[in-house]
């Protein structure tokens, strides 16, 4: 309708310009056609005058018009000649037809017949009126034409004129004896300039007809090209897509784009996650999905860790993006938590299950603990799990180190847990959530004792490519114990492909790139990426935190840090992967090149010991201690330090404090599955300030393309970076800032176990319809 209103808009001009050339070209077309007619009518009255002349002038010359009666009659049955009449030299009307104008004298008509347009009206219609010269030859003259008559004649042209010289003397030369006039019917005349008129008017009307037709049917496909073409740039198809959008709206796209992006910004912003994501969002998924199916999670590390301390036993959160991210999940769904139970005081506050309700004072869940002999902890978690696993897949330059003895008490440990998974198992397909490399083995023991359990691995690290983990002796293995799980995760899509190619390269399996699984030993895992992350902290949690300029006094009152300073802040586990050593670089060589920031700039590095039985780990510890002092007895000056090295577990209150009194958050690994320290800074800067400088190689970086994405290698570039950071405007930090906490705020911990679940759903409804059909089939 839109489009016809348009259409009109085009067509109505176009349609007045067409009659306005109608009204021009009419008339113009008449006077044309009159002037034409009128010269055919000359030749054409020259044409009769020359058949007529040598009987009329013979009839003058003998004195007897009246023989011409008939001849006058046979000629005027021409329809188009009206009437004829011969007049003497002497101007009389000799002989006329009958319907020859009784008023029209000679003279008059020769008048006439000299106007460039020779017309008489007449009662009946118009007449076109010639006269024409009848010569005749003086020897045959029997009465000569007398004096008087011959000065009556009026000069008519210079030839009759000399014609007229001496009209007495005998002459050889023809001399005018008389004329002849010749009234043409003009109503013919008429009738074809109306034919003509009509058929203009026609022939205007179809051309418009046409013009307008083809400049609906243009304009239709132009149009349709136009909204197709627009519908294309919104849903961003052109930038990578090869459909490009028509080529006259090219020179609008980038601003199109670029206002849609500006608009989509805004909107996300204003109305918030598309989908709220919550933890009771969570529970109703599980009661509507999974019927309410238990929830086991198996990790090694558990989240509340027991400890003796000088005033009695004490509750600690580790230190692990895997606790930060399954613990409110865990709250949300309830069921039990299997972990291995690390703390002095772990065995002193569980019951005759070993299991506790946890969180403390809320118990929302069990957490059930596995005790391990020190030789276990050896051999599974420092030996096979953090010396072989951890390093084969982060490829961070440390060899993986890989003994037969640590295998060996890995599958043993592995085994346990499994049998605990069974023993908690209240029915006989439970969903179980299998966490990290620590349980490799797990999936397909589970699977061998609870055959309908819902399998859920998440690999929290990343997976390589096939020839970095081919140099793992147990590799067939590994990959036939994680072939036990229903649903497999990573963080990426690359990991999802990195394993895929694995198992293609050492499995003798059926992959279905297309649906993402693999089929091994009749039995199908699907491989998904699933991007883990925070939990966003509500309302009531945020205004709980203490005011942003609170932390900041805080935190430099207690590390003595000068007044103005810009202040930025790494906290990590003590991890070689983490890039500490790469970040400390970086800020040596950013006061190398800025050094009007020495005195200006503090780095805070909050190291949480880990792992601390391992030479590997002690070592690095050591090398960031001595590269810590080695930097700060450069640029130290009295009541200033550049880098202060924390190298103690700190608590999420006090994380968060210095997460809301730092300007910066530096994330610099260099191999890390997702890493969670980047969306918790987010999470914690309501203020929507401060600045995060990413490194690429950590699963974040993909989402949270706002902060300063760097190459932790590149020492040049992360210190830019960090100057860029510390000299970003209030506005632009606030730009990004709230654009990271939108996606961290969508894309929470809650979406990630839901997706996951929701998979899972699907996946055993799928199983309930086969094993139905197989019985009725059977039946
Ligand atoms: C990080 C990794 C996890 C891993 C955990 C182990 O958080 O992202 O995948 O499970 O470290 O740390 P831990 O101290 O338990 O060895």
């Amino acid at each position: 309708m839109k489009t016809l209103r348009l259409q009109l808009r085009f067509l109505l001009p176009l349609a007045l310009t067409l009659v306005a050339a109608a009204y021009v070209a009419v008339p113009l077309l008449d006077q044309v056609t009159l002037r034409w007619f009128s010269r055919d009518l000359n030749s054409r009255g020259v044409l009769v005058a020359n058949a007529l002349s040598d009987s009329v002038a013979e009839a003058l010359l003998a004195g007897k018009p009246e023989r011409l009666e008939a001849l006058f009659d046979r000629t005027i049955q021409d329809e188009r000649l009206f009437a004829i009449a011969v007049c003497g030299v002497d101007g009389r009307v000799l002989q006329s037809t009958r319907a020859f104008p009784a008023d029209l004298s000679c003279a008059r008509g020769l008048e006439l017949a000299g106007r460039p347009d020779p017309r008489l009206d007449l009662a009946g219609g118009a007449v076109h009126v010639g006269v024409h010269a009848v010569m005749g030859l003086r020897q045959a003259v029997e009465e000569p034409v007398s004096p008087a008559s011959a000065a009556a004649e009026p000069a008519a042209s210079s030839s009759e004129s000399a014609a007229e010289v001496d009209p007495v003397r005998p002459s050889p030369e023809p001399v005018l004896v008389g004329r002849l006039v010749l009234l043409h019917d003009l109503s013919f005349i008429e009738k074809r300039s109306q034919d003509t008129r009509r058929y203009l008017i026609g022939f205007i009307a179809s051309l418009g007809f046409l013009i307008a037709l083809i400049t609906v049917i243009v304009a239709q496909l132009s149009w349709r090209g136009w909204v197709n073409g627009v519908r294309a740039v919104m849903r961003g198809e052109g930038l990578v897509s090869p459909l490009l959008p028509p080529p006259e709206l090219a020179p609008f796209v980038d601003d199109l784009r670029a206002s849609l992006r500006d608009l989509e910004d805004e909107y996300r912003r204003m109305q918030g996650p598309e989908v709220d994501w919550t933890g009771e969002r969570l529970r109703m998924l599980l009661h509507t999905q999974l019927r309410g199916d238990q929830v086991i999670v198996v990790s090694n590390r558990e989240p509340y860790i027991h400890e003796h301390g000088p005033d009695g036993i004490v509750v600690k959160r580790p230190a692990s993006g895997l606790v930060t991210a399954v613990e409110p999940v865990m709250r949300a769904c309830s069921g039990t938590w299997i972990a291995h139970g690390s703390g002095s005081a772990d065995r002193d506050v569980v019951d005759r299950a070993d299991r506790v309700g946890v969180p403390p004072g809320h118990q929302d869940y069990q957490l059930r603990r596995i005790w391990l002999t020190p030789e276990e902890e050896q051999g599974y978690y420092y030996g096979f799990a953090n010396e072989g696993m951890w390093p084969l897949c982060h490829v961070a330059h440390v060899r993986p180190v890989f003994r037969e003895s640590d295998w060996e008490a890995y599958k043993q440990v592995n085994q346990r847990f499994a049998d605990a998974v069974v023993a908690e198992a209240r029915s006989e397909d439970p969903v179980v959530l299998v966490q990290d490399y620590h349980f490799a083995l797990l999936p397909a023991m589970i699977r061998a004792k609870l055959p309908q359990a819902t399998i859920l691995t998440f690999w929290h690290i990343p997976w390589p490519n096939p020839e970095s983990f081919g140099i793992c002796p147990w590799r067939r293995e590994i990959l036939q114990g994680m072939l036990g799980s229903t649903i497999l995760g990573f963080h990426t899509r690359f990991h999802c492909k990195n394993f895929m190619e694995t198992v293609d390269r050492y499995l003798e399996a059926r992959i279905e790139d297309e649906h993402s699984t693999i089929s091994f030993q009749d039995k199908e895992t699907l491989v998904e990426s699933y991007p883990i992350s925070i939990e966003w902290p509500d309302e009531a949690v945020a205004a709980a935190w203490p005011p942003i300029a609170e932390c900041r006094r805080r935190v430099s009152e207690r590390l003595q840090l000068p007044a103005v300073v810009r202040l930025a802040v790494g906290i990590d586990r003590f991890d070689y992967t983490k890039g500490i050593i790469e970040r400390l670089n970086a800020v040596e060589r950013m006061l190398e090149k800025a050094p009007e920031w020495i005195g200006r700039f503090v780095f805070v590095q909050v190291a949480a010991p880990t792992r601390a039985a391992l030479d590997e780990y002690r070592s690095f510890q050591e090398r960031v201690e001595r590269i810590t002092e080695r930097i700060n007895s450069r640029f130290s000056r009295p009541g200033y330090q550049p880098i202060h090295l924390l190298a103690q577990h700190h608590e999420p209150e006090a994380v968060n404090e210095l997460f809301r009194a730092a300007d910066i958050c530096v994330v610099t690994s260099l191999h890390d599955g997702m890493n969670l320290v980047c969306k918790e800074f987010v999470a914690a800067r309501d203020d929507q300030q401060g600045v995060l400088v990413l490194s690429r190689f950590a699963g974040a970086a993909r989402e949270m393309t706002e902060a300063l994405i760097v190459n932790p290698y590149h020492v040049e570039e992360t210190a830019d970076a960090l100057l860029r950071a510390a000299l970003m405007p209030a506005a632009e930090q606030r730009e990004r800032m709230a654009s990271l906490r939108s996606t961290v705020r969508e894309f929470n911990v809650f979406r990630w176990a839901g997706r996951m679940l929701s998979d899972a759903g699907r996946w055993r409804l799928r199983a309930r319809v086969e094993a139905r059909v197989r019985r009725l089939g059977e039946g």
